[in-house]
């Protein structure tokens, strides 16, 4: 039996949500159902997907470890397509001062905030940076995410940042999650740069970025484009030399000012703009048209207890809309994906099938990987999960709990909640 080669058969329901690019507007809903469906996954590579009478003719059981799926629904892993998971210390003091009404930005004005996040990264050695990020990604494949993104941002000097994606390059080979590394020096304005935003830039784009680029540490470049920190002039200056270097980008956009971070997304063909709380009718219009996918994060909203993204208007005007988790240590300090799901249709007015798009084949085409993983398509990465229940609509109906209960990673079973 070849390493990554697994048959699961007899599933109540196979969630291909197929596709190799990503879904907009009305396509969001089509999900693709295959019912008593059969997968089959040979050295970590997708070959065959249908009715399990038809796909067991043409695949013999004993070359598989064979995993029977009765009375359970399987689907793509999930893509979390933002996250800040390489972070030294906690924020748990900030969190108690936001919930007696103290202000999320303001706490950054006086130095907290991300900038405490800054000093305790920098404090913090590999070793141990790598050891709280595996027990992060652990955390994460239980809840089905079988690819996610992680940021830099808490370093904002040379070897701090560089640091960060050390550490997510060398998690990237040790876990079994795949992890795609964003740079993201331009996260926070230290003191000692405040009013001189564009002397900092220069030096990512001098010092950091080069190396960055030159040793493969990052695929992405962000930004944290609001009001008090990056403008739109620098934001834009930054992803375009960006770009040119040969990064892909992405922006924190309209989070907590309208500033026209979706505008600036369309015009510089992001791939994609995150946050959006307060992206204009214009903005959204535009990322529409330049296909620019709209990366919501509902439990950053949740969490600072803002208004949510305007999900329901985005879909109705042709967005690919995808959910991600945020995860980080001060303004989103969750990795729980049943947690978005409620958010995101109770909320939100995105629909169980639209959720499940926009945490698979569109999770997977905001980090520009739609063409490999998000779908149970023949020749993709045999990254599948299986539910506890007959219905991809238990997720989000089951509140907040945990409805997976096997995950699969390039053809290997790498989580399983039922002890043997
Ligand atoms: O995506 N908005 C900026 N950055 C992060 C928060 C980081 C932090 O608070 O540590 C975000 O919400
Ligand atoms: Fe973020």
């Amino acid at each position: 039996m070849k390493k990554g080669s697994i048959l699961i058969k007899n599933a109540a329901e196979v969630v291909t949500c197929s596709g190799f690019h990503a879904k907009q507007g009305k396509e969001m809903a089509e999900l693709h159902i295959v019912p008593n469906g059969a997968v089959v996954i040979e050295e970590g590579i997708i070959k065959a997907v249908g009715p399990t009478e038809e796909v067991l003719k043409q695949y013999k059981e004993d070359q598989y470890e064979v995993i029977d799926a009765t009375d359970k629904a399987v689907l793509p892993g999930f893509v979390d397509s933002h996250t800040h998971l390489v972070f030294g210390g906690y924020r748990a003091e900030e969190f108690s001062w936001r919930l007696r009404g103290d202000n999320y930005m303001s706490i950054m004005e006086r130095g907290g905030g991300i900038l405490s996040s800054v000093r305790a990264t920098k404090e913090a050695t590999k070793k141990e940076l790598l050891s709280s990020a595996m027990k992060r990604l652990d955390s994460m494949l239980s809840f089905g995410v079988t690819t996610v993104e992680g940021k830099s941002g808490y370093g904002l000097d040379h070897d701090t940042e560089i640091k960060q994606l050390e550490v997510m390059q060398e998690a990237n080979k040790l876990h079994p999650l795949d992890v795609v590394s964003t740079f993201m020096g331009a996260h926070a304005v230290p003191k000692e740069y405040k009013g001189r935003e564009d002397i900092l830039i220069d030096f990512f784009l001098k010092e950091v970025m080069p190396e960055v680029i030159e040793r493969k540490l990052a695929v992405f470049c962000d930004v944290f484009c609001e009001r008090n920190v990056f403008s739109i002039e620098e934001s834009r200056r930054l992803l375009s030399k960006a770009k040119e270097m040969g990064f892909k980008i992405k922006l924190h956009a309209d989070e907590i000012v309208p500033l026209g971070g979706a505008e600036l997304a369309a015009e510089l063909k992001a791939v994609s703009a995150d946050h959006l709380l307060q992206a204009s009718d214009t903005g959204i219009k535009a990322m529409a048209e330049a296909g620019v996918i709209a990366t919501l994060l509902p439990g950053t909203a949740f969490s600072l207890k803002e208004d949510y993204a305007r999900a329901r208007y985005m879909i109705d005007n042709n967005c690919a809309v995808a959910l991600a988790t945020d995860f980080n240590p001060g303004s989103c300090f969750t990795e729980s994906i049943p947690l978005i799901f409620a958010l995101a249709t109770l909320y939100m007015g995105i629909t169980t099938e639209e959720a499940v798009t926009a945490l698979t084949i569109n999770g997977a085409a905001a980090i520009d990987q739609a063409d490999s993983i998000g779908s149970i398509d023949i020749g993709k990465k045999g990254d599948v999960i299986i539910l506890e229940f007959p219905s991809y609509k238990y997720i989000p109906y089951h509140i907040g709990v945990n409805t997976v209960e096997k995950v699969v990673k390039n053809g290997i079973l790498v989580y399983n909640k039922v002890k043997k």
